[in-house]
């Protein structure tokens, strides 16, 4: 069964409360919610406050953390209520192995992302580890862009290899994910459909979220 987390980052932010019932309304899994520091990249969003009240409507938040230091926040994010926390490999350094036992260890899906050019081989020592992979399909840091095909590739092979190892992690993709993307995205072995800017602006989400998922 294929997941979609509709993204936060695309709501209307007046109106939170709304955007978050019809993201559960529309037969998604998880609600997909971006955090950024102004600092791992440009823009900042939210945090863990919101988080917590948005958890508190008792649906899945997949929480993507594009902060520097990932390893000094997780405990809050988990205490929040996130149920998925991913945590960037190119900002979490040598501390990301322990990072990831911390996040299953406080209850939670231990996530980690790499952005569109930073190779599958970088995740090499922590696969084992690693419940959820994120593979960006677009640079970090804002919506509405388009998926670059070249990170596809990089689903497929990372598929491969955990098929070889006998690991069965979840691997999620984010950006320009649509309904003509989100078929070669699952072609390539994802699991887990982001959707930011095309969620929010299809006239019937809950018909989007099915064509996206593809009746899988
Ligand atoms: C981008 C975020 C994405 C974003 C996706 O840095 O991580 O989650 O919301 O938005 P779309 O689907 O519009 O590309
Ligand atoms: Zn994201």
């Amino acid at each position: 069964m294929i997941k979609i987390a509709p993204s936060l980052l695309a709501a209307n932010y007046l109106k939170i409360g709304d955007e978050v019932d019809k993201v559960i309304a529309s037969g998604a899994d998880a609600l997909h919610y971006d955090v950024m520091d102004g600092e791992f990249v440009p823009a900042i969003t939210f945090g863990q406050g919101v988080l917590e009240q948005v958890a508190a409507k008792g649906f899945d938040v997949d929480a993507h953390l594009m902060i520097v230091h990932p390893e000094r926040h997780i405990e809050e994010f988990a205490k929040a209520g996130a149920r998925y926390i991913t945590v960037h490999q190119e900002a979490a350094g040598f501390e990301l192995k322990n990072t990831l036992r911390r996040i299953r260890d406080l209850g939670c899906v231990a996530g980690v992302s790499i952005k569109p050019f930073t190779r599958v081989d970088a995740l090499e020592d922590v696969l084992e580890e690693a419940q959820l992979i994120l593979v960006m399909t677009v640079e970090p840091g804002k919506g509405g862009q388009k998926l670059i095909p070249f990170t596809l590739e990089k689903v497929k092979a990372l598929r491969e290899r955990c098929n070889q190892r006998g690991l069965n992690p979840i691997i999620e993709v984010d950006g320009g994910i649509n309904t003509q993307t989100a078929p070669l995205a699952v072609s390539a072995g994802a699991d887990m459909l982001v959707t930011g800017s095309a969620f929010f602006k299809a006239a019937d989400p809950r018909e989007f979220v099915s064509a996206v998922r593809g009746g899988k």
